[in-house]
């Protein structure tokens, strides 16, 4: 028995196996619509098998996307083009899920095929960035942001919860909070870029509270049933590690008393400094050491989908879900592909019917 292969069940929501598309931004979005890019692409990964599929960094104000072609959650009108794509992941025996964000000073940006860098102060398409401190990212990314006020804190976390209403109401049956990676949430959390003095700063209890606030909100409107998850960067990798993985841990064990369902364990992305080991699977013992001191259920992912490795830290009990990113990108049928190399009986059945006909019971027979 694959444990790769086997059922999930958190809340009232089972997975049909471990395997997991991690959001994934299509810069492809006009004014946060989504568009046929979205809607293929969308219906195409999860018709592939993964259990569950969560919609890309989907911005829950103008402001917060990445790039000018970030999905959005943002207005009411948002919400039907939304619903087209968790109907079509539903469709095809897949969780609909989707990841709501607040890009913070990294946003304002260039598609990274485009440069991936701010988009330049004379250029119309950009805008002014917000943050916890008036400090810049640096490097590609040297956009000085706006210090938030009380107001704007307040604002940003009611944005969050309208775009989880949302998508709620767009069928979506996880929600993730993109709470990693360098953008707004992250940058509250980190020593570097909150400088503040109020509140909201300051102290390990002052960094992690615009976090938790905003969790205890979203948590309010969306059901109990359903996974609450959060994406956060619990390690940096810039040689202060321990001390970033202690207070981590802390604050996901407070996210979990605030009804966190599941952590989705990566990096910070916080400063462009970093040295981060790159490597198959190299976040496994991280995630491994989250789920055992916080207690909680965790994903990751970041090169987990060689099908051997992705299969081990499952069976191993390092991690409940593997998100392999990339690999479904390069071929949408990737658990086809893991079942067939992990040597499973008649892997015809991760395919949808009108292909596995073709390629494994046809084959069989002749
Ligand atoms: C094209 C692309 C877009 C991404 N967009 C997001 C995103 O919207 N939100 C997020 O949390 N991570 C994002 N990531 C990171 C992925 O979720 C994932 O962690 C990363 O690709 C590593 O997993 P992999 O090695 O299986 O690809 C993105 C990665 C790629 C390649």
């Amino acid at each position: 028995m694959s444990a790769l292969f086997s059922p999930f069940t958190l809340k009232d929501v089972t997975l049909r196996n471990r395997i997991a598309v991690p959001p994934m931004c299509q810069y492809s979005a006009t004014d946060g619509f989504v568009n046929d890019w979205h809607q293929v692409h969308y219906a195409q990964i999860a018709r592939g098998g993964a259990g569950l599929v969560i919609v890309e960094a989907t911005a829950v104000s103008p402001e917060g996307r990445i790039t000018p072609g970030c999905t959005g959650l943002w207005s009411d009108e948002h919400t039907a083009g939304m619903a087209q794509i968790a109907a079509s992941i539903k469709a095809a025996g897949a969780v609909p899920g989707i990841q709501i964000a607040h890009a913070g000073r990294k946003a304002s940006a260039n598609r990274p095929w485009e440069g991936d860098d701010h988009i330049a102060a004379s250029d119309a398409r950009g805008w002014e960035t917000i943050a916890p401190s008036a400090i810049a990212f640096g490097a590609n990314l040297p956009q000085v942001p706006r210090a938030m006020t009380r107001d704007d804190i307040a604002r940003v976390q009611q944005d969050f919860v309208a775009a989880a209403q949302r998508a709620l109401a767009a069928g979506f049956q996880w929600l993730e909070l993109h709470f990693a990676h360098g953008y707004l949430a992250q940058s509250f959390f980190n020593v570097d870029a909150n400088r503040r003095d109020d509140e909201y700063g300051g102290s390990l209890a002052g960094r992690s509270r615009f976090l938790l606030e905003t969790l205890a909100a979203v948590r309010k409107v969306w059901p109990q049933e359903l996974p609450l998850t959060a994406r956060f960067g619990v390690i940096e990798y810039d040689g202060r590690d321990e001390e970033t993985l202690a207070a981590s841990v802390a604050l996901v064990k407070q996210m979990r008393a605030g009804g966190l369902d599941m952590l989705n364990v990566s990096v910070g992305f916080s400063t462009p400094q970093a040295n981060i080991p790159w490597g198959a699977g190299f976040l496994a013992p991280v995630a491994e050491r989250v789920r055992r001191e916080a207690e909680l259920p965790v994903a990751s992912s970041w090169g987990i989908d060689a099908p051997h490795i992705a299969e081990r830290v499952v069976a191993n009990g390092q991690m409940d879900l593997v998100m392999v990113g990339r690999a479904h990108l390069a071929n949408p049928h990737y658990p086809y592909q893991a079942a067939k190399q992990l040597e499973l009986k008649d892997p015809s059945w991760v395919l949808p019917a009108p292909y596995a006909h073709w390629l494994e019971r046809y084959r069989v027979q002749e």
